[in-house]
Parts: structure tokens; C-alpha cells; sequence
């Protein structure tokens, strides 16, 4: 929402420069809330809610930047005594009680082993001891994710500011019950946002991909699906990463697997939590690269009711996934704003790609001549031209669901996207 006025972008500034001055903050608070901008105002009084976490000020209009009508509590049913005017604070607190997390929905992770001999006659116990892979916190943060602010400005304002807030936890427990799909063309960061994401949080991670918990014994899938979500629950808190959410699509004619349906079911059983507090300290992510096969019943509210479209990197994230995979080779002379302007459309993977192959040509050409080179500008740049954005059939198929199946909005980012690249 870049349409702010000169006065907000100068409280802004301000408030930078004085994080801790709280009455200031929630100044320019008030004025995005008045601006429509909810979502940022929401960040900021999380902010400040740090500070001073009583401050009935901040807790107000906290209450009116989350969407609470001004003249009715936010739990009418259980607030007899709720105040004629303003947000009842106090009722909504006793309502959501001492310890109800803010749950995100997912999938299962993939077992160590593959298809596990136990696992085929149907009849072995996978056993509970971890079969899923959890990572420890490995410092990653959203931080060492490049450029692509507009999509960390949404983790945060959507997930990150509440979580952080133990007040706003509990309120936000209540009301973004629902987890959080991200997707997108493959290989532009989605896993490695996810498991910033958990870094943020100082969560573990656990990811897993669908078609690891599918299984083509009856009964399997669900049961692995169920470890999945045991296995992050006893490792709380917990990042579950459900990748390829869309091999459970029962859109897919391939899913007329008779297990399928089950298996969705089973997940949105977990998702939904039988008993209140299962899935404390669980954030549920998911990730595919086709959210048009995703079953529809997983992204009612409640469920993964947020989507974050995760595109190829802009010049600053191509900059940064460029810096990294440099890091440690013999470069010399890279103009790395000029190689990032030469590399629009390929994704992260297939910059990954690109050093690879610049490295291999000043190899190669070492060896032929006898004499040591550094990789340079030129290696890179010839190597780009040769490879191509590994997103185009992406967007050939993108671009047909956003002409014909945007049901609801779903995809407007996607449109919206499309339409500034002029490819719809
Ligand atoms: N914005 C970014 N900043 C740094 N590295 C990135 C970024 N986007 C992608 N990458 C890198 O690109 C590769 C592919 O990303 P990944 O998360 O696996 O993609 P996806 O899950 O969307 O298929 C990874 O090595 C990741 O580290
Ligand atoms: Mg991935």
C-alpha cells in the first residue's frame, strides 16, 4: 500500500529512529488505521504493545486495527458486561483463555527411510519415535531472505507481529485460527521462506511433502499424516512445513486414489484440533506450485485461509541468492546490480544454476590454458544467456487460471503481477 502521505512516511522515519517511544508509534498507528492500512497499523501497535502491554490506548486501537466495530465486544455472546462503547479488552481475554495458540495448518513430513518395509505389509508400527525429520532453530531469518519485501511485510503483519505478542496471542488465537499457503512457480523460495519463518520464531521445523505421507496402502496415509502432526506437537514449538500440498488435490484425476479422501480428511481433522490446545506452539505453512489443485475444503477459514503468492525473485533477492552462491568461489570483478539486471525471470534455483555453470567455464578453460582464472562478469553473463527461466510453463498455466478460474480473488496478486509484466 505505497500511497501514504508525506506525514505518515515521516512518522515513519521517526519512528526508527525512536523504537522505543511508544505514544509516537502509536501515532502513526492511528493514522494508517484511519489511511485503511490495517495490517500495518496492526504491526505497529504490536510493537508497541511490547513496550507497554497494558497501555489501554494501544490495546483500543489495536482492537480497531484488527476490525472490532467500535461499538461492539468482540465476544458479544460471553460479554454480558461489556462496555456500551470500545473493544471489551478484558471480555475477549477471559473468552480465548490463558493458552490458545495461534495454529497454522499442515501437512505431514516425509520418513527417514523410504517406504519402510514395515510400512508395505500394513501391518508394521512405524513407531513414534520421530520417523519425520524435525531441524533444530539453524538461524536462518527472514533477514537472509533477498529483497521480496512486499512478501515479508505480510508474514509479518499477518503472522509474526501477533505471534510475538503474548497478548495478541491469545486474541489472535481466537481469530486467525487458520494457516498460511504459500505459492508460486517452483524453486523461488517458498520452502526457504518457511523455514525463516521458523527462525523467526525461534521454532523447530519440521517439513514435510505430502507425497512422502501418501502411501499406497489404505489406512497408511492417514496414520502417517496423524505422526506428522504427534511428531510436531512433542516438538513445540514447531514450524510444520507441509510441501506439494496439492498431491492431496481431489481435483486430480490421479486422486481418485480411494485413500485420498481420507487423507484430506485426516489432515483436516489435525488442522482443526480435536482437543482445545493439541496443536499449541504448531504453525501450520504449506507450499505448492498449484494451488488450482488444491481441494478447497483445506483453505476455508480456520484451515489455510491466507495465501502469500511467492514469485520469482526481484533485482535485490537475485542480488543476494547471487552474493550467496558466490560466496565461497574464486570471483573476480562482479558487478553484482548489473548481473541481477541481466537475470530477470530466473528463480533462485536457476540462479543457483547459473554460478554453477559460470564456475564450470572458468574451469574448464583453466585447465585447457595451464593458467588459474577467477570466475568473472563475462562467465556469468554468458552463462545467463544460456539458461532459461525455469517459471515459464508456470506462468503459461498461471496465466489461464487467472484469466478463467480467479474465483473470489483468490489470485488477484497473481493478476495483479501478470498484468505488470504484461503477460496477461
Ligand atoms: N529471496 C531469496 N533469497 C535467498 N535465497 C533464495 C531466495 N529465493 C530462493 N532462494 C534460494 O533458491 C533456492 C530455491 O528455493 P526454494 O525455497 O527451494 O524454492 P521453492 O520451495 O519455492 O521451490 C534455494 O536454494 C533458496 O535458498
Ligand atoms: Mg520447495
Amino acid at each position: 500500500m505505497p500511497d501514504h502521505s508525506p506525514l505518515v512516511q515521516s512518522l515513519r522515519t521517526a519512528v526508527a529512529g525512536a523504537p522505543d517511544d511508544v505514544p509516537l508509534r502509536l501515532h502513526l498507528a492511528e493514522l494508517l488505521v484511519a489511511g485503511g492500512h490495517h495490517d500495518e497499523a496492526v504491526a505497529e501497535v504490536a510493537v508497541a504493545l511490547q513496550h507497554a502491554p497494558g497501555d489501554p490506548q494501544a490495546r483500543e486501537l489495536m482492537a480497531r486495527a484488527m476490525g472490532a466495530p467500535p461499538q461492539a465486544p468482540a465476544a458479544p455472546e460471553q460479554a454480558p458486561q461489556a462496555p456500551p462503547t470500545g473493544f471489551n479488552w478484558q471480555a475477549a481475554e477471559d473468552q480465548v483463555g490463558d493458552v490458545v495458540p495461534p495454529r497454522f495448518v499442515e501437512t505431514p513430513q516425509a520418513p527417514h527411510a523410504p517406504e519402510a518395509p514395515q510400512a508395505a505389509d500394513g501391518s508394521g508400527d512405524s513407531g513414534d519415535a520421530d520417523a519425520w525429520e524435525v531441524e533444530a532453530p539453524d538461524g536462518v531469518r527472514l533477514a537472509d531472505v533477498g529483497g521480496m519485501q512486499d512478501v515479508k511485510d505480510r508474514l509479518e503483519a499477518a503472522f509474526l507481529a501477533p505471534l510475538r505478542n503474548p497478548e495478541l496471542r491469545k486474541l489472535y488465537g481466537k481469530s486467525l485460527r487458520g494457516g498460511l499457503l504459500l505459492y508460486g512457480p517452483p524453486g523461488c523460495g517458498k520452502t526457504f521462506i518457511a523455514r525463516a519463518v521458523a527462525g523467526e520464531l525461534g521454532a523447530n521445523f519440521l517439513s514435510i511433502s505430502i507425497n512422502d505421507v501418501l502411501d499406497m496402502w489404505m489406512g497408511n496415509s492417514e496414520r502417517n499424516m496423524h505422526e506428522v502432526f504427534e511428531t510436531a506437537r512433542r516438538q513445540a514449538p514447531c514450524v510444520l512445513f507441509l510441501d506439494e500440498l496439492d498431491a492431496l488435490g481431489a481435483k486430480r484425476s490421479r486422486t481418485a486414489h480411494s485413500g485420498m479422501r481420507n487423507t484430506v480428511n485426516q489432515l483436516l481433522t489435525e488442522l482443526d484440533g480435536i482437543d482445545a490446545g493439541a496443536n499449541e506452539g504448531v504453525f501450520v505453512l504449506a507450499a505448492t506450485n498449484v494451488p488450482w489443485d488444491v481441494d478447497n475444503a483445506l483453505r476455508r477459514p480456520g484451515r489455510l485461509d491466507r495465501t502469500i503468492l511467492v514469485l520469482p525473485p526481484d533485482a535485490p533477492a537475485r542480488e543476494a541468492i547471487l552474493r550467496y552462491h558466490l560466496r565461497e568461489r574464486p570471483v573476480a570483478g562482479i558487478d553484482l546490480r548489473k548481473l541481477a539486471k541481466a537475470t530477470d525471470g530466473l528463480s533462485g534455483a536457476d540462479l543457483a544454476h547459473l554460478c554453477e555453470a559460470a564456475a564450470e567455464r572458468a574451469l574448464l578453460d583453466s585447465a585447457r590454458t595451464g593458467t588459474v582464472r577467477m570466475i568473472g562478469m563475462k562467465d556469468l553473463l554468458d552463462a545467463a544467456a544460456t539458461i532459461p527461466p525455469s517459471s515459464d510453463p508456470w506462468f503459461a498455466s498461471a496465466r489461464n487460471v487467472a484469466m478463467f478460474a480467479n474465483e473470489g480473488g483468490m489470485y488477484d496478486d497473481l493478476v495483479t503481477y501478470l498484468k505488470k509484466k504484461r503477460k496477461l
